[in-house]
């Protein structure tokens, strides 16, 4: 099967991209800034802040199934640039469910829990959403587009908080900590924000899946099956590593205006697919020390940290 992966740079689209490849299809990999290690992928580096900078490249290739996972994907990223998020989180998938409609190709669209105000958890995709921030905002009217201009080609995967090793090393929930950490900061985790936590790996086996799957298509729930508050994630990842839990600080997100509990019901998907949800204990034995932060990890607990090399340019 082709299928091109977009964001293949990123901690979502990096995954799909390995998973794929593992299954024996072609891959053609799009990046922008960082350029991914994905032996066997084609790579090719593009702009999506054009909508249509994929017209050419995807008219050309005639994939089988598209895996969009290039965005803005941080909140705050989206605030301080709303006119970019707007083309890259909206007007771009618009474009890619309007081509892979036109191809008869696959799309799979990558969505989030942040539709969702916290109030009612667990959530179902049939629940109502009600974003409270704009990147939910745009990631919902994103939803809608990718729906209503992919008909039948088009589906798309709300997932949870992603944990285990990105290519830039300082993307999920752990390697933000360890970079705090190098900074010497203390940092807040909340106690009462609950969330179920998915591991990266595994949602790349998801999606990969989801392309041999093409009956599959509609709006899909995905997370890891262990909930959790912020704060205990990151205690358990200090233990994981033998680090103290004194380095991070216990606080409560009331008056923060953040979804306090983002739970997902994971039917019906769970039991469309072969590939098991994980526990939060499972994804931990996926993340490794982020290169930038060996030398004072290795300080700290006097022990030796794994090498990882997900992208070019990192020296070890
Ligand atoms: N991470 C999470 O916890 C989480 C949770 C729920 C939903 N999601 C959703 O999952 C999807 C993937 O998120 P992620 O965490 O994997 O994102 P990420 O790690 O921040 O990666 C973003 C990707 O988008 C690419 N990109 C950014 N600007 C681009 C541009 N102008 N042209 C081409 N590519 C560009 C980046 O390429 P370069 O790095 O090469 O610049 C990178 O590959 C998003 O839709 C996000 O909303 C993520």
């Amino acid at each position: 099967m082709k299928i091109v992966v977009t964001g293949a740079s990123g901690l979502a689209g990096y995954h799909a991209a390995r998973a794929c490849l593992a299954r024996g299809h072609e891959v053609h990999a799009l990046y922008h800034a960082n350029e991914p290690l994905l032996p066997g992928a084609k790579l090719q580096q593009v702009d999506l802040s054009k909508p249509d900078a994929l017209d050419a490249p995807v008219l050309s290739l005639f994939p089988d199934v598209i895996i969009h996972a290039a965005a803005i994907s941080s909140p705050a990223d989206v605030d301080a640039n709303p006119e970019l998020a707007e083309k890259l989180n909206v007007a771009l998938p618009r474009r890619l469910a309007q081509l892979a409609h036109h191809l008869g190709a696959r799309l799979v669209h990558l969505s989030t829990d942040m539709v969702f105000d916290g109030h009612d958890a667990p959530y179902r995709s049939t629940d109502l959403p009600n974003p409270s921030g704009l990147y939910g905002q745009l990631k919902l009217l994103a939803e809608r587009e990718v729906l209503e201009h992919g008909v039948d080609e088009a589906t798309v995967m709300r997932i949870t908080i992603l944990t285990g090793d990105s290519p830039s090393g300082a993307r999920s929930v752990h390697e933000k900590l360890f970079h705090a950490l190098v900074r010497g900061e203390r940092p807040k985790f909340f106690t009462d924000e609950i969330r179920q936590p998915l591991s990266a790996m595994n949602l790349g086996e998801v999606l990969a899946e989801l392309c041999e799957r093409p009956n599959l298509h509609g709006l899909f729930h995905w997370a890891g099956n262990e909930t959790i508050s912020r704060y205990d994630m990151a205690a358990k990842i200090l233990k994981h590593f033998g680090l103290s839990e004194d380095l991070i600080e216990a606080a409560t997100c009331e008056g923060t205006g953040r979804p306090s509990d983002l739970r997902f019901e994971l039917l019906p998907l769970v039991a469309k697919i072969n590939t098991a949800p994980l526990s939060f204990d499972n994804q931990l034995q996926h993340m490794t020390v982020p290169a930038a932060c060996r030398p004072w990890y290795e300080q700290a607990t006097g022990q030796k940290a794994a090498p990882v090399r997900l992208r070019k340019g990192i020296d070890f």
